[in-house]
């Protein structure tokens, strides 16, 4: 069979190795032909496609990025999109499509499942924010770049007494927040999931202080104030209606210096946490992913979306893996607000 390969949404530590595994194993074990899309669903929409062979995936196992590139392009959001998509998997003769993508990229391909193609769903996002799944690849490299950024920043605050926000990743849900900051010992973790008080903000920060160490504050940039107290920059919305976030690591270090006195810096992240080589725990699950969603191509299990339960991976209706987001329970965020101030 000829099955087409996409990968969709922001880009993520080990796309790369999931198409690895697909393409390995469909061609050695089951004999398939696979087409590379580009792009995303601008690929099958604009038949922006190439030959996706062994050769094609050699060494790109420890590669960040995506060799098929990936956009945010959505097909339900163009005049006449799905019969752009049909009519691009029939010029290159494809019969099934494992796409690769967040909640974005897996809501089109449900919807592309129940208007009749033949679609099989790979999760990634770094911010671990699928439901359905308990982890996602991509999440563990940007948690340990953050930590280690975290790490840096201590020595040079505590040089200067300064305060430092880091500003993370994580536009609904704060696991990177979370997870980056228990790692790094953050003296306050901020998530969207829980709105800020900024006056407690402060006072962790002074309590901090005086215990003569300098306050490091993760903020998720998703995270807001309550009740509207600090303004926040708003955006542009991309093809899906997300708005393009960044600031709130700036505003709460102005905040805070303006509160407190005391001298504070904000560094923001950004895209630094997708980029690079995955860790080897993302390798590994991406490339069991990647094995697990050519069977599923293999056995006809269209609509489905490989998934990680405990250690075992399954397959999840993707209806039922973009229902909705998984955030961080209130109780993982008390477990981190025992070492706040
Ligand atoms: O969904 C992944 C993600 O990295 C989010 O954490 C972030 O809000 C968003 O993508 C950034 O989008 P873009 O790549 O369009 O700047």
């Amino acid at each position: 069979m000829r099955i087409g390969v996409l990968t969709g949404g922001g880009d993520c530590p080990g796309l790369n190795a999931v198409i690895r595994a697909v393409v390995r194993k469909g061609v050695s074990e089951y004999g398939h032909e696979f087409v590379g899309f580009r792009d995303g669903w601008r690929g099958p929409m604009e038949g922006l496609a190439g030959p996706l062979g062994i050769e094609q995936v050699r060494g790109i196992l420890p590669r960040g990025g995506t060799i098929l590139g990936t956009s945010r392009t959505n097909p339900y959001k163009v005049e006449g999109g799905f019969g752009k998509v049909e009519a691009g998997l029939k010029q290159h003769g494809v019969e099934a499509l494992i796409a690769i993508g967040g909640e974005d990229t897996l809501g089109v391909a449900r919807r592309l499942h129940e208007d009749g193609l033949r679609v099989v769903g790979v999760p990634k996002t770094i911010d671990n924010d699928l439901a359905a799944t308990d982890y996602t690849f991509g999440f563990d490299t940007a948690v340990n770049i953050a930590m280690e950024a975290i790490d840096r920043l201590h020595t040079t605050a505590e040089s200067h007494h300064r305060a430092l926000v880091v500003e993370v990743m994580g536009r609904h849900a704060g696991w990177i927040a979370l997870h980056a900051g228990m790692a790094g010992g953050a003296n306050v973790i901020l998530v969207p999931e829980q709105p800020f008080d900024l006056a407690a903000v402060c006072q962790w920060v002074e309590r901090r202080f005086e215990t003569h160490y300098s306050p490091i504050v993760v903020v998720a940039e998703g995270a807001t104030p309550k009740e509207g107290t600090m303004a926040l920059a708003t955006g542009e919305l991309d093809a899906f209606g997300h708005v393009r976030l960044g600031g709130v690591g700036q505003m709460l270090a102005d905040e805070i210096e303006r509160v407190t006195g005391k001298e504070s810096r904000a560094v923001v992240l950004g895209h630094v946490q997708r980029g690079g080589t995955p860790t080897a725990f993302d390798r590994v699950l991406a490339t069991r992913f990647g094995l697990a969603a050519i069977d599923a191509v293999q056995a006809g299990a269209y609509g489905q979306m490989v998934a990680l339960r405990g250690t075992d991976i399954v397959r999840v209706p993707l209806a039922e893996a973009t229902a909705e987001l998984k955030t961080v329970p209130v109780e993982r965020y008390q477990e981190a607000e025992v070492f706040f101030g």
